[in-house]
């Protein structure tokens, strides 16, 4: 029960706010009918129902309500200027043709800035002054935007930049100056700024647009128009593919060092810790030797065979080499470098034995 009067409630309530915003709709476009005057043709009256009678009107749903989203009326005889707060009030709307009437003085920025505005057409009308530079205010959801045959004057705002999904720009034949780097447009398909007094570079975006989207502008150039004179060019081109060709290369080749140090660091290390071990294993062995017997034959060198290395001619008794055990003899580290060279060169073998008798030190 009351489940239901709240559903009925909420069911009243969106109808209200949906005929609110329909009424909202119905006001501007009345207000706009009242100020543009036309043919008794335009059938707008509060009598007829506004969607399904009005000429030039289609309504949708917006929002969940109803709204007017698009007017058009081309070609109707519309003879005066636009005020704002009219056609700028129906905030719904995604399609505006007013193309081919009498339409002149200043487009309020309020069309321009409609949220959802996807196309407008105003070509063949005699609009003049600039395009409002409450440049961020334009509708970014614009696709197409036709401006064509109209006295529109000034810079072309910079807030174009921000349409980011527009397709079609038609600015031909107007006033427009100054420059167009604001049109460097990656979407933009087809555009045409023919007669105007444009001046400047053609954007990258706009360079393969046919010649004759540009003609009638004196001081426009680059592709497809005749090469600017130096200045702006040769900088800003010629620099960007080198630092962009070198750079991916530079990063290969220190990236390629960086492995090779790695891997030249990882094998050094991995060959260090081989020859410690085997050091290591070595230096146990000889230890258990010497522990058990008090004799370490260094060298792995047999006296018994010197014919194998060397002349031969050598006695292998005068090879020897003897170490002392708690001997009061000290060896530097000078004879000790002499007597393994000798050791390596001579192949002998170094003997530790206990007893100290210096009597058989090799006179070195
Ligand atoms: C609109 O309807 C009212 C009555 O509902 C009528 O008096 C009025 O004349 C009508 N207006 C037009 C323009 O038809
Ligand atoms: C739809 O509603 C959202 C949030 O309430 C609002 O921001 C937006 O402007 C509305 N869109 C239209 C077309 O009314
Ligand atoms: C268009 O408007 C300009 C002034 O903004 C005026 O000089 C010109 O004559 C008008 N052109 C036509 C065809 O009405
Ligand atoms: C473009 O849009 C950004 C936000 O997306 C805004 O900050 C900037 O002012 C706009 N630029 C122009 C020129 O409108
Ligand atoms: C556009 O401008 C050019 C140069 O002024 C002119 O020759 C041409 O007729 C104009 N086009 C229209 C449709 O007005
Ligand atoms: C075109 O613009 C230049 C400056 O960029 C200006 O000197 C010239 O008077 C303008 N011509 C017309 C016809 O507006
Ligand atoms: C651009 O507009 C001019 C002037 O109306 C016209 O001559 C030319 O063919 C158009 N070019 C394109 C690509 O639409």
């Amino acid at each position: 029960m009351t489940s239901s009067h709240t559903t009925l409630a909420f069911f009243f309530l969106l109808l209200v706010l949906a005929s609110a915003d329909l009424a909202s709709d119905e006001q501007a476009l009345l207000s706009f009918a009242a100020s543009v005057p036309h043919p008794p043709k335009l059938n707008w009256d509060k009598n007829l129902s506004l969607c399904s009678s009005w000429i030039g009107i289609t309504c949708g749903v917006s929002n969940l309500t109803s709204r007017v989203v698009a007017v058009r009326l081309p070609g109707v005889g519309l003879y005066g200027s636009v005020p704002p707060a009219t056609l700028g009030k129906l905030n719904a709307l995604k399609v505006l043709s007013l193309r081919s009437n009498s339409l002149f003085g200043s487009l309020p920025s309020d069309i321009l800035s409609l949220p959802s505005l996807q196309y407008l057409y105003l070509q063949h009308n005699n609009f003049s002054g600039e395009l409002a530079d409450s440049s961020s205010s334009i509708s970014t959801q614009l696709l197409v935007l036709d401006l064509s045959y109209n006295s529109f004057s000034g810079n072309i705002p910079s807030g174009l930049r921000n349409l980011s999904q527009i397709t079609v720009l038609y600015l031909q034949n107007n006033s427009f100056d100054g420059p167009i780097d604001s049109l460097d447009i990656p979407s933009v398909k087809v555009v045409n700024l023919s007669y105007n007094n444009l001046s400047g570079p053609i954007p990258e975006n706009l360079k393969n647009s046919p010649e004759d989207s540009f003609v009638g502008n004196s001081l426009l150039c680059g592709p497809p128009l005749s090469p600017c004179s130096g200045r702006a060019t040769s900088p800003s081109i010629l620099p960007r593919p080198l630092t962009e060709n070198l750079h991916p290369v530079r990063k290969r080749q220190s990236k390629a060092y960086i492995i090779a140090i790695v891997v030249g660091c990882s094998l050094a290390v991995l060959l260090l810790g081989a020859v410690f071990l085997i050091c290591l294993m070595k230096r146990t062995k000889r230890e258990k030797q010497g522990g058990e017997g008090g004799r370490l034959q260094m060298g792995g060198v047999n006296s018994k065979k010197p014919e194998a290395f060397g002349s031969g001619v050598q006695d292998p008794e005068k090879n020897k080499l003897f170490f002392f055990e708690r001997c009061n003899h000290n060896f530097d580290l000078e004879d000790l470098l002499k007597a393994s060279a000798e050791v390596l060169g001579k192949g002998v073998s170094v003997r530790l034995t206990r007893p100290c008798s210096r009597t058989q030190l090799p006179s070195w």
